[in-house]
């Protein structure tokens, strides 16, 4: 399973990125408007893109008619011609992803929450669809359990789109979309790099550099007697 940070924080992705652990990142709105407001949305998104070097990069429009998004998905590609474009799993949006399919632009569905959602957007011709995990288990439903239907529903169909575990709220979360079989799961800069951290990892470091410490310093002892 692929990871994609799910930011708009050039720190965070600067980080993540130099790591070698994300192959893409998914933007919205709101992780947009967590930065400084004087951003310009098309320079930060072209450094994002410099930083993933050649990697994976959804934008998401913000109109809810189909003439508004393709409008949009428009104006991104003069800017952004590498650029997914990210539409609203609506009526308007699945027109949209008709339309940029036959022109083989390709489209990320988002605010997935059902497997008959998965469907409808792999069936109008996304590539990626994103189902989101964490937002449903705040409602009490089972997040992992509809990633894990769409992978089954993908595995009987043999259909294409690529699945994208969205959402994600602890590292936890990552296994259970992995173990269910989303290709991708795109994660908090936070999750990401609380999920690389173990405490037997940095206890196991320590006892190693303590013991090769000690080791040293006999050598030094022995050297200095002879
Ligand atoms: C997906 O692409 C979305 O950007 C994202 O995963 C939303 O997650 P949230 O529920 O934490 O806002």
């Amino acid at each position: 399973m692929q990871l994609y940070v799910d930011s708009a924080n050039i720190n965070e992705i600067r980080h993540a990125a130099a790591l070698g652990i994300v192959s893409g990142v998914t933007t919205n709105p709101s992780l947009l408007a967590k930065e400084d407001p004087s951003v310009d949305v098309s320079k930060r998104i072209l450094e994002i893109y410099e930083l993933i070097e050649g990697g994976h990069l959804s934008v998401e429009v913000v109109s809810t008619d189909t003439d508004g998004m393709l409008r949009e998905a428009d104006e991104i590609l003069k800017w952004f011609p590498e650029a997914t474009i990210k539409i609203p799993m609506i009526e308007g949006g699945l027109r949209a992803v008709k339309e940029l399919s036959r022109q083989e632009i390709p489209t990320n569905v988002t605010l997935i929450f059902s497997a008959t959602q998965a469907l409808a957007a792999n069936n109008a011709g996304a590539p990626y669809v994103s189902v989101f995990v964490g937002r449903l288990d705040d409602i009490s439903l089972d997040g992992i359990q509809v990633v894990q239907d769409v992978c089954d529903i993908w595995d009987t169909q043999q259909l294409d789109s690529q699945i994208i575990a969205a959402s994600i709220r602890h590292p936890i979360h990552i296994i259970g979309c992995a173990q269910a079989g989303a290709d991708i799961a795109t994660v908090p800069y936070k999750v990401l790099m609380q999920s690389l951290k173990h405490p037997l990892t940095d206890a196991g470091l320590q006892s190693f550099l303590n013991d090769h410490a000690k080791m040293q310093a006999e050598k030094a002892k022995l050297m200095a007697k002879n």
